[in-house]
């Protein structure tokens, strides 16, 4: 094979790829990850509010529910309560750290397959709780499961999926959480009549979607980039050739093996994402996932019925809403997947931040006005706050929620992605967490204040996506730092005198250019 000249593969030109069939099998198997993190996210919102759930394990807070004065906003107030949802996203927070080693150690495969063990041994152990320690272990292997998968899963897609198709493709991971909160939802509104273990059906079973993707899992491909990076060149070039569909993917494959050679120079990672040139990525990858957060998304996906009871529905009535936010969080991402690798990622970021403000500062004047300490809300405004919540969930679900895990598994170059898109997850995590431990409290202490505080972000994160971020539509993933972040208004200073991109590319550039390519 003829030597192949760097300067024409960094040049830009897109690689010759067809979406192939074995693509979009591997891309919706390992989207199935996804499908089992917004499963867990939806399960919990409904669970915790069936009487039969609450007397076996929070007998306090069953008790306060039916005290009939009880403060509206405080009603669910109770630290252990919150612990069962919140204890899911400590464990990822510690298991997206090995992953992060295990992913580019042994590849994204085997990672994917770890998570659906422990998805499946969590589902096992939440179904036979016996009591809270039970119920909770459950809850923390899931959590070792969600870090697993969402670390490596984006990874997996970004690296298989053609730049053209990247967007699109990745946004099936999104695209099945809101699948699994919908599913978690139903699920939850048909065990809620079943006494007294409908809440062991409902989280028994997310044991489905696991063994779904450990059987998945045995058959998708390991990516070309993860075997080139772990010294299988040849069955990386096949693998390549094989999940183009074409013959001449010579061109890519030299770009991933530039950016290997320039990856296994790196030994640590993490040290190398701390330089001046990694800081653009590793601000902007972690900064976005907060704000993801912050948008408050989760107070409606885990505490979307508790929150409508908060508001005088009944029981059947709020797990009913939370089924009609579901599907249009399911029907929205959908329009992501069109628009992504069109309009592109800052424009919708933009629109929607708009859109989410003015839903929750709608949502926490209409409480401020209507909800008083005991009182039950008045039909009509309690209605107006679930069409509200319904538009807050559009907006996020075609911007925030899907583009946040894209850009942060494309912005990076090989030699920092595992690390770089480690501190994504777990800072998603994190957030995660302290919203899901903390947010009965804050209703309960800053009552309708607590929307306007979710307002306050959202504003930060308008002007964060509009002014900080660079547009990374179409760029292949190993050129995002030529041709998104310097070309970037505010971070190309970040690349001038740039020793660690500068000079060890030009080497092994000059390597690779006087040896033959494969
Ligand atoms: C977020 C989750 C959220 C979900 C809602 C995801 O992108 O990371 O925290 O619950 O979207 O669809």
């Amino acid at each position: 094979m003829p030597a192949i000249a760097l300067s024409e593969t960094g040049n830009g030109k897109d690689f010759p790829a067809k979406l192939t069939g074995q693509v979009l099998v591997c891309s919706i198997i390992a989207a199935f990850g996804g499908l089992m993190f917004g499963y867990d996210i939806g399960i919990s919102a409904g669970v915790t509010t069936m009487d039969d759930f609450l007397i076996k394990f929070f007998p306090l807070v069953y008790e306060k529910k039916h005290r009939a004065k009880e403060d509206n906003y405080c009603k669910y107030d109770n630290q252990y309560l919150q612990l069962f949802t919140s204890s899911l996203y400590l464990a990822a927070i510690v298991a997206c750290f090995f992953a992060s080693i295990v992913c580019r150690k042994f590849g994204r495969k085997p990672t994917i397959q770890a998570a659906s063990v422990f998805f499946l041994i969590g589902a096992i152990l939440n179904c036979l709780a016996q009591n809270l320690g039970m119920l909770i272990a459950g809850r923390l292997s899931l959590g070792i499961g969600v870090g697993f998968g969402n670390q490596a899963v984006p990874l997996f897609i970004s690296e298989i999926a053609p730049p053209k198709y990247r967007g699109g493709l990745n946004i099936c991971f999104q695209l099945l959480i809101t699948v699994g909160i919908l599913a978690a939802n139903l699920i939850n509104y048909g065990t809620s009549r079943i006494h007294p273990y409908g809440w062991r059906i409902s989280l028994g079973g997310a044991a489905v979607p696991a063994l779904f993707l450990l059987l998945g899992s045995c058959i998708i491909v390991e990516t070309p980039a993860s075997l080139i990076e772990r010294g299988k060149q040849e069955q990386g070039l096949y693998t390549l050739r094989k999940i183009r569909g074409v013959k001449d993917v010579e061109k890519e494959y030299a770009e991933i093996c530039r950016a290997t050679e320039i990856s296994n120079l790196i030994k640590h990672p993490y040290r190398s994402l701390m330089k001046k040139s990694s800081r653009p990525q590793l601000i902007c990858g972690t900064f976005i996932h907060m704000l993801q957060q912050l948008t408050g998304i989760n107070v409606v996906m885990f505490y979307a019925p508790v929150l409508f009871q908060t508001m005088g529905y009944g029981s059947n009535a709020s797990l009913l809403s939370a089924v009609i936010s579901g599907t249009i969080n399911v029907a929205s991402t959908l329009v992501a997947i069109v628009l992504v690798d069109k309009a592109g990622r800052k424009i919708l970021l933009v629109q929607a931040a708009i859109q989410m403000i003015i839903c929750q500062c709608a949502i926490g004047v209409i409480l401020k006005m209507f909800l008083l300490t005991t009182n039950t809300m008045p039909t009509v405004p309690a209605k107006v706050v679930v069409i509200l919540v319904c538009v807050f969930v559009a907006g996020f679900a075609w911007s925030w929620g899907p583009i946040c895990w894209l850009i942060s598994s494309e912005i990076y170059p090989l030699e920092t992605r595992n690390a770089g898109y480690f501190f994504a997850v777990s800072t998603n995590m994190v957030f995660t967490f302290v919203i899901a431990q903390a947010f009965l409290s804050m209703l309960c202490k800053m009552r309708w204040g607590i929307f306007f505080f979710f307002t306050g972000w959202l504003l930060i994160s308008l002007i964060f996506s509009a002014t900080m971020l660079p547009e990374t539509k179409g760029i292949p993933i190993d050129e995002m730092i030529d041709r998104a972040w310097k070309k970037h208004w505010y971070w190309k200073s970040y690349f001038k005198n740039d020793n660690h991109d500068g000079s060890k590319r030009t080497e092994v550039a000059a390597e690779i250019e006087e040896k033959p390519a494969a």
